[in-house]
């Protein structure tokens, strides 16, 4: 079964095809992060508008790198939430006008859900029940994955997601949008025993917090270099300090999730996931207790229409159908 996924939920125009939720034929991203840079942050409004322009142009570019048409498509999926609701609108009513000229199946999925998803792609085969951590730019989600279609939320953010730390120190640091590639690279070459940050939340729920890192970063930097703020020199072990606390408490909480649930792996997924030092030490604590890691490669750890393909595929196989009737979430009901 060959299908299309659309992936419109932020700031990524996506759209893939998968066949049988395994083997990707196409997958086409075109981010948007030059249009948003100059304000530090996503602009709804003009993220929707981008996702206007472009999502026919993304489109027919998945199908020819698939070597298909439209008539060669089984199924379409949508990401139908969680998201910025204008965002999500111009995905959903691009796929709901799809099914409707074509005829073809669709069905609507959730965002994070299909973020595990990338972790069902070749050269894996899906085995479950699987662990699995979420750690994107809007999200920081713990779930237990009992088969593609039954997701138990176990842990989350109580405020900021691991990736919206990365981008707000990076703001604070002068790094520009988005900031946890720069972060990341940076930290090479700085040492992570520089500066003493908290590691908040180490504790046994799968809950995480993120801000209170973020402010003792900005109390740090404004007592240390006041308005004219750190020189170059300290950005290095600034960033590394930073991600050593961040990833230190990530994976704290992967060994409280791995001693607690009976699992044959781990999938790690979201845009924080491409993360070196994370992936590194992710890796470890799968070792250690003896499960499967399962890591995409970085394409497909950040937003992408592959993901929702492949998830997408469960959803059709159950006879799941949207409705033309139906709208976004901007938060997944049930908050799952
Ligand atoms: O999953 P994603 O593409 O979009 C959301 O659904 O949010 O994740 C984007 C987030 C951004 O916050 C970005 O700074 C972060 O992923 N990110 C990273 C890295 N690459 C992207 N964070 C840390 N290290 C990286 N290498
Ligand atoms: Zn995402």
């Amino acid at each position: 079964m060959k299908v299309l996924g659309l992936e419109t939920s932020c700031d990524e125009t996506a759209a893939g095809v998968v066949e049988d939720g395994r083997k990707i034929l196409s997958n086409v991203v075109l981010n948007q992060d030059e249009l948003h840079a100059r304000f530090g942050g996503v602009v709804p409004e003009l993220a929707s508008r981008r996702h206007v322009e472009v999502i026919l142009q993304v489109l027919s570019e998945a199908l020819s790198r698939a070597g298909l048409t439209l008539k060669g498509l089984d199924g379409l999926s949508v990401t139908r939430g969680p998201g910025l609701v204008g965002a999500l609108l111009v995905g959903l009513n691009a796929a709901k006008a799809l099914s409707l000229a074509t005829g073809l199946p669709l069905c609507g999925v959730n965002h994070l859900h299909g973020h595990v998803a990338a972790g069902f792609l070749e050269p894996e085969t899906p085995e479950f029940p699987l662990a699995a951590l979420v750690v994107s730019g809007g999200h920081t989600n713990i779930y237990l994955v009992r088969g593609p279609l039954d997701f138990e939320q176990l842990g989350r953010t109580r405020d900021d997601a691991a990736g919206e730390a990365y981008d707000k120190a990076a703001k604070l640091l002068g790094l520009g949008y988005p900031g946890g590639k720069v972060i990341d690279k940076l930290a090479l070459l700085g040492d992570p025993r520089a500066f003493a940050l908290p590691r908040p939340m180490q504790d046994r729920s799968l809950d995480f917090s993120f801000s209170g890192l973020k402010t003792a970063l900005v109390n740090l930097v404004a007592s240390n270099w006041g308005e004219k703020g750190p020189g170059p020199e300290v950005l290095p072990h600034l960033a590394a300090s930073f991600q050593a606390a961040v990833v230190e408490v990530l994976t704290y909480k992967l060994e409280v999730l791995l001693g607690r649930v009976e699992v044959k792996g781990l999938v790690l997924a979201g845009g924080v996931a491409a993360n070196q030092a994370l992936r590194a030490s992710a890796a470890q604590a799968a070792e250690r207790h003896q499960v499967r890691f399962i890591l995409p490669p970085p394409e497909l750890c950040t937003d992408n229409g592959a993901m929702i393909a492949a998830l997408g595929y469960y959803h059709l196989l159950a006879g799941r159908r949207l409705d033309l009737a139906e709208d976004v979430f901007s938060r997944w009901p049930r908050d799952i």
